[in-house]
């Protein structure tokens, strides 16, 4: 198909009908002029093709490979297997005829309550771009396109369909923007979903500032916007802001709506024109797909098995009671429902009908020896009562057993996309079984599956023994025997903080928000950016996880200790494994500003690498860091800019463990006239040595002070701290009586931004 072809054969009516969908999942076709329909379906971990296309249910999808989610995914810090894993989901798109998925999700996960936190990465938004990019080209190479989501501020589920998310410009763009800015440029989504919130009180659908001047204009983007499902409030908006396909459809009212507004001349025809030709091209690029491709389901269930070890986080691990030696277990007491029917992933949109599913409680039984003697009990009820019955059934396995496993975590009812959590406690069914049964046994072990950060004292502190399994999709009873017995070495590391409790949380004061609006009060500090500023000792921190490998940081060296625009820096370091087992280490590199006059974090990830070492053995990671990885937004100058200054390069096993600090200067990049405005007070003119010249020549001109310095001499020493302090316009009216001070500052920023000294 031509695209400017076709669009100059579509009548009025027909583009407005490509304007919306035919069903649920589908767009429509048109067969006087070649254009074909194509399908959209979810999601991120996972395909969810709905067997029938007018069904916008969450059941009744085809079977597909159920892979762990996003924030288990994250928390394997792995870009080549999360690339694998887009490469595995395309094909069965594919298989199935679906030409784009939807997903990923890369919102940050602004307050741990967030009921579809499972569904999105991280609290970083560096971390949440490399696993956005590696996945998206791992789709797209395949042919498949992808939707990038949810474009943007979509941080809760509490009244997400109508919730403003009052945000201040340095964090819209430092935190929440960051992800998809980074991903558009590096990756080139064929599709952007746009959220179904509003932001500072307009509707992403409809924002103009969102879509067009930042998406399309600021960043050039060039594909496809589509609406989240049912996003659309008012239709002519959404397509003047760009939003060029609205979904789910038919949406008849609306696509006369728009043909009314195109004949009274309200809209412009090349407005229209500009989505048709969008959905074309996206059109256009699914020409060489060829649906119903066989697919290798064995191998991919063996990439999810894979991908869930690599994603399983050990939390604590007391007296090396893990691995288990299957040699030495008489017998074992598995208790616990999520043993027998796991959270593999959570409810909603994204929610897949797994190829293969087996029981983590069967997964075991098969691993061990006949001799040995396994019991299981169910532990807790489907809903949150303390079962004394259930209980008493634990009590007496743990009494008679070498070794309890006991399964646990957050049931559906707590967690799932459309609402969120009301705290971050597990349900007290589960905590209460941990805490009885780890006193009954003190070889009692937790595993945990939820899709988010959890907090606890007491069933925490009573077990020796924890890991975060997440929702670590259909390969979960596989991997965690293989965790559990020592077949595979953890190396997960968690992409989220883990508090305390919630009052610790960066958005427990600004959460849910009211009368529909939540202020992001916290600003960029979110993550562990918050728990560094505020000195907070979280429960578990950004970047940590066990390994039954030791491992020992040594050699570190960077390249340079100066580092200019175009420049990037690398840091070479000695990883070495102190121990008999081979296993894997991430490694992150935090960028930490020294003595800044800017409100940055404490520290933002900059780098990581995951590395494989042998048993005794050494490996030296490179790590490289970009020059834009010190940018930052600046909201005077309305551009991404690079302070000029100190860093501290800091190298670690996790955002609380860092092994080595080093030094560098990084040049800035901004120019010297964007420093200075008529705001700008005296001390600021002197810090730039140009304008420092200028200014003296001045002084000397027309106040008849030799130079500056010699004027800040003649004052007594507190006033002299607080002229340095005024803005200059000030100190002119102060010296000048004859013209007025503004004049005077205008001359002079006319002089200094002209005269080639900048
Ligand atoms: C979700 C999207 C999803 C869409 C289609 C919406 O409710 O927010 O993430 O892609 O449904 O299922």
């Amino acid at each position: 198909m031509n695209v400017k072809d076709a669009l100059k054969k579509m009548t009025l009516f027909e583009k407005t009908q490509l304007c919306s969908g035919l069903n649920s999942w589908q767009t429509k076709s048109f067969q006087r002029i070649g254009i074909k329909s194509i399908f959209l379906s979810d999601g991120p971990h996972g395909l969810r093709k709905m067997k029938d296309p007018d069904d916008s249910g969450i059941e009744g999808s085809e079977p597909a490979t159920c892979f762990p989610t996003p924030s288990a995914l994250a928390s394997s810090w792995n870009d080549e297997l999360i690339h694998s894993v887009g490469v595995s989901i395309a094909k069965e798109a594919v298989h199935y005829g679906v030409d784009v998925l939807l997903g990923p999700g890369v919102n940050i996960k602004r307050t741990p309550l967030c009921g579809r936190n499972f569904e999105y990465y991280s609290e970083d938004p560096y971390l949440s771009s490399e696993m956005a990019i590696n996945f998206i080209r791992g789709v797209q190479e395949m042919g498949v396109g992808t939707s990038l989501k949810h474009f943007a501020c979509n941080n809760q589920e509490y009244h997400r369909m109508s919730m403003s998310a009052q945000i201040d410009e340095k964090t819209l763009f430092e935190t929440y923007l960051y992800a998809f800015r980074r991903i558009i440029k590096k990756a080139s989504p064929w599709t952007v979903m746009c959220s179904y919130n509003r932001i500072n009180g307009i509707y992403s659908s409809e924002n103009v500032f969102l879509l067009k001047e930042i998406l399309r204009e600021s960043w050039n983007y060039n594909g496809t916007i589509i609406s989240d499902w049912g996003a659309v409030w008012d239709r002519v908006k959404s397509i003047e802001a760009t939003l060029d396909l609205e979904m789910p459809g038919p949406s008849p009212v609306n696509d006369k709506k728009i043909i009314e507004e195109i004949e009274s001349g309200e809209l412009k025809k090349e407005t229209l024109d500009f989505s048709v030709e969008n959905i074309l091209n996206l059109i256009e690029k699914t020409k060489n797909f060829k649906p119903n491709e066989k697919v290798d389901f064995e191998k991919n269930h063996e990439l999810a098995v894979k991908a869930a070890v690599e994603s399983i986080v050990l939390l604590k691990n007391e007296n090396g009671i893990l691995p288990l030696n299957r040699a030495e277990i008489g017998s074992i007491g598995i208790i616990g429902s999520f043993a027998e029917k796991p959270r593999i992933q959570g409810l909603g949109s994204s929610r897949v009908n797994p190829t293969h599913l087996r029981a983590p409680v069967d997964c075991i039984k098969e691993y061990l020896n006949d001799e040995t003697k396994v019991y299981y009990s169910k532990g807790y009820a489907d809903e949150d009562i303390v079962d004394e019955n259930l209980i008493d059934e634990a009590l007496e396995i743990a009494g008679k057993t070498d070794f309890v496993l006991i399964f646990a975590g957050l049931p559906e009812y707590i967690e799932s996309e459309g609402y969120d959590r009301n705290d971050l406690e597990l349900p007290r069914s589960h905590s209460y079984l941990i805490e009885k049964v780890c006193e009954a046994n003190s070889n009692s072990i937790v595993v945990l599956n939820n899709g988010s950060a959890i907090t606890g004292k007491e069933w925490i502190d009573s077990t020796p023994g924890l890991i975060e399994g997440w929702l670590a999709g259909q390969g979960f009873g596989e991997a965690i025997t293989k965790i559990l017995f020592g077949d595979e070495n953890p190396s997960g590391k968690l992409s989220e903080t883990f508090p305390v409790k919630l009052e610790d949380t960066p958005a427990f004061l600004n959460y849910p928000g009211e009368n529909d609006e939540v202020f992001y009060g916290e600003g960029n500090f979110v993550g562990y950016k918050y728990y560094d500023k505020k000195k907070i000792k979280p429960l578990f921190p950004f970047g940590y996880g066990m390994s039954y490998s030791k491992f020992r940081y040594e050699n570190c060296n960077l390249d340079k200790t100066v580092l200019r625009k175009g420049e990037k820096i690398s840091v070479e370091i000695t990883v070495k494994n102190e121990s008999e087992i081979a296993g894997k280490e991430i490694i992150q590199v935090y960028l930490k500003p020294v003595n800044s006059k800017y409100n940055l974090p404490e520290k933002s990830l900059g780098a990581y690498s995951k590395l494989f070492i042998e048993a005794d053995e050494s490996k030296r990671a490179l790590i490289e860091i970009d020059y834009d990885s010190f940018e930052h937004y600046d909201t005077a100058m309305k551009k991404w800019v690079i302070y000029p200054g100190e860093y501290e390069i800091l190298i670690g096993s996790s955002s609380r463990d860092i092994k080595f600090i080093e030094r560098i200067t990084v040049f800035s990049d901004i120019d010297k006239k964007d420093l200075i405005n008529k705001f700008s007070i005296l001390k600021e003119w002197l810090e730039i040595p140009d304008y420092r010249e200028v200014l003296d020549e001045f002084f000397d001109r027309f106040i008849g002070i030799d130079n500056v310095e010699d004027y800040l001499n003649g004052l007594e020493n507190e006033f002299r701290r607080m002229v340095l302090e005024m803005p200059l316009k000030t100190v002119f009216s102060m010296l000048i009586k004859d013209v007025p001070a503004e004049e005077m500052i205008d001359k002079l920023l006319i002089e200094v931004k002209s005269n080639g000294k900048t």
